[in-house]
């Protein structure tokens, strides 16, 4: 029996992320909700939540399983920041669910560069940034999130199965959604406070000792299909995951499929 959260009865004890929560049963993808509500004048930190998505979206156009018990939310943000920006904020709600499955949950978790949350190597949490710019000005910024808390994972289909894991699987019970939903809030303003107040150096600090994928042999699959192999020795002040290939130079990746070798 899967827990039957409520995500309204949410308590939030924040200056202004989730001041705004809008609950549905179902959509088609939060994101994709959230992104209307921008457009119609949302204000930052208006939070949307559902307890399952029909077509939930993740990375490079992939569909996201999103049954009930999991937790899949989207948070409007309007920094005032450059649009080039904007990727940071994977970054910045990765580090805030680190701290919130460390602390609420005790499980040591892992960050594989750039937005996939890790208990050992298998995933159980993603993150979709999608940014609205207009003539360089960034408009809109939606984060969503997609935990598999209370979710079984051996419904699953098998190629996912492999590779992912839930809090469930983890700890063997089911834990308290809208708990965990009000403690990421609230870590994930403070992040985000971090990143406004031009103290990005911090996360970025906090990222790379949760990173899994600094020191480690990877292939990044790039949009238009070259491959990159090498050693990741680091993420600079973008975000982007350094490089060393094996003739010894350093290249910047910003963007692409990260494999751990
Ligand atoms: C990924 O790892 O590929 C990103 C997955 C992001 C999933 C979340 S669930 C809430 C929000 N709505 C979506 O359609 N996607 C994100």
């Amino acid at each position: 029996m899967v827990e039957d959260y409520d995500p309204c009865e949410v308590e939030v004890d924040t200056e202004y992320i989730g001041h705004e929560i809008k609950c549905f049963d179902e959509v088609d993808s939060t994101n994709n909700v959230a992104k209307r509500m921008a457009e119609d004048g949302a204000t930052e930190g208006t939070v949307v939540i559902a307890k399952t998505q029909s077509r939930g979206r993740g990375r490079r156009g992939k569909p996201w399983i999103s049954p009930q018990g999991g937790i899949w939310m989207s948070i409007i943000l309007r920094p005032e920041v450059h649009p080039s920006r904007a990727p940071l904020l994977t970054l910045v709600a990765g580090v805030a669910v680190a701290r919130t499955l460390r602390d609420e949950c005790g499980l040591d978790v892992g960050i594989k560069w750039p937005n996939d949350i890790l208990i050992g190597d298998k995933k159980v949490c993603g993150i979709l940034t999608e940014a609205h710019a207009r003539f360089n000005t960034l408009e809109y910024v939606v984060v969503g999130v997609g935990i598999d808390t209370n979710v079984d994972i051996s419904h699953f289909p098998d190629d996912l199965r492999e590779g992912a894991t839930s809090i469930k699987n983890e700890l063997k019970r089911d834990i308290k959604s809208s708990e965990l939903i009000a403690r990421f809030l609230r870590n994930f303003e403070e992040a985000y406070n971090s990143f406004k107040d031009g103290k990005m150096d911090e996360i970025l600090t906090e990222w790379r000792k949760l990173s899994k994928t600094i020191g480690r042999r990877v292939e990044i699959r790039k949009q238009l299909g070259e491959i990159v192999h090498g050693d990741a020795v680091g993420i600079n002040s973008e975000g982007a995951l350094i490089l060393e290939l094996d003739d010894g130079t350093l290249r910047k990746v910003i963007s692409g499929e990260c494999i751990h070798r």
